[in-house]
């Protein structure tokens, strides 16, 4: 599903930049070389960060208990 409709970024790019650390939409949108233009995506973009971080963190809170 295409995020950006201004810099064509789909919700894995998205998922792509947040696992290559970026954690604010301007993070995300520098990750694909690209500023926003609009803007009206930066909330879809922080909805995707925090989904993917959440995500993560369960991972890790995974891998300690099975320890
Ligand atoms: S929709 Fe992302 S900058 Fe316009």
């Amino acid at each position: 599903m295409v995020i950006c409709i201004c810099r064509r970024i789909n919700d894995e790019g998205v998922r792509e930049a947040v696992r290559s650390g970026a954690r604010c939409p301007d993070s995300v949108q520098a990750h694909h070389g690209q500023v926003f233009n609009c803007g009206r995506c930066r909330c879809a973009i922080g909805d995707i960060i925090c989904e993917e971080v959440d995500r993560g963190q369960d991972q890790e809170v995974t891998l300690v208990a099975a320890e």
